[in-house]
């Protein structure tokens, strides 16, 4: 079965549970991750931001509080269960009036060039098939000055917290997964495609070469998760 496919189903089978299993797999540090990346993205009263591979909308509906609900926020991603849940939510929360929800393939965004003050990518690009794509048409659609944060998994530069990590990784994120999404594989894919992940230096330089500039980088609880930053010059 090709990436794409794959992909697909995992998170058909794992949307309704996903931000729950989200919660427990990361202690709820996935939330405290989601609002610093807001923070770095800083969206101002006005924007339109763009949130990649944007799932249950997370950082869409904290995008839309941060402008204080004076912008546009567009949730997209390519899975139809994940946008429902997601919209399910953003109509319980003040800022579903700021949303909009798109089906499409982050590796062809279907937005004009130049068209968005903002894009924001939350566990996203790992599950592309081709990574630099990602990267090259967040840049596209992004208007001049514009800027690009991408958060996602990383391994733990440090021994000890890498080991206790990879033990953790192969037998609680499974387990879990199983209970709360019904889905043994959904979760190994999971610990599987961090570890084929760049790391953070291989990574900026990818986001580097898809044309952003001020390329820096922030690794997140020793290293669990980092944050990029990026400007389309
Ligand atoms: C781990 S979830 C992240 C959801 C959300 N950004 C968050 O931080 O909670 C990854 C999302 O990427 C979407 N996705 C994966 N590959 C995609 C692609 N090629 N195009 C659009 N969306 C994609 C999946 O459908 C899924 O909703």
């Amino acid at each position: 079965m090709g990436k794409s496919r794959m992909v697909q189903r995992h998170f058909s089978a794992i949307a309704a549970r996903y931000d729950l299993a989200n919660d427990i797999l990361s202690f709820g540090l996935q939330r405290q991750w989601k609002r610093l990346a807001v923070r770095l993205l800083d969206p101002q009263p006005g924007d339109a931001v763009l949130d990649v591979c944007g799932g249950t909308a997370d950082l869409a509906i904290l995008s839309a509080a941060a402008m204080g609900l004076r912008g546009q926020v567009l949730v997209y991603d390519f899975n139809r269960e994940m946008l429902e849940t997601g919209l399910g939510k953003a109509s319980r929360d003040s800022s579903g009036s700021s949303l909009t929800f798109i089906q499409g393939d982050a590796e062809a965004i279907s937005l004009k060039d130049n068209s968005v003050n903002a894009a924001i990518v939350g566990f996203g690009v790992r599950n592309l098939t081709h990574l630099a794509q990602g990267f090259q048409e967040m840049h596209r659609v992004l208007k001049p000055g514009g800027r690009m944060v991408c958060l996602e998994f990383s391994q733990p530069p440090a021994k000890w917290f890498r080991l206790l990590y990879d033990l953790y990784s192969h037998a609680a994120i499974p387990l879990v997964g199983r209970i709360l999404a019904g889905s043994w594989e959904a979760y190994t894919y999971l610990t599987g495609s961090i570890r084929q992940f760049p790391g953070p230096v291989e990574l900026s330089a990818v986001i580097e070469n898809s044309g952003f500039t001020e390329v820096t980088y922030r690794p997140l609880t020793g290293g669990i998760a980092v944050l990029h930053r990026g400007v389309k010059p």
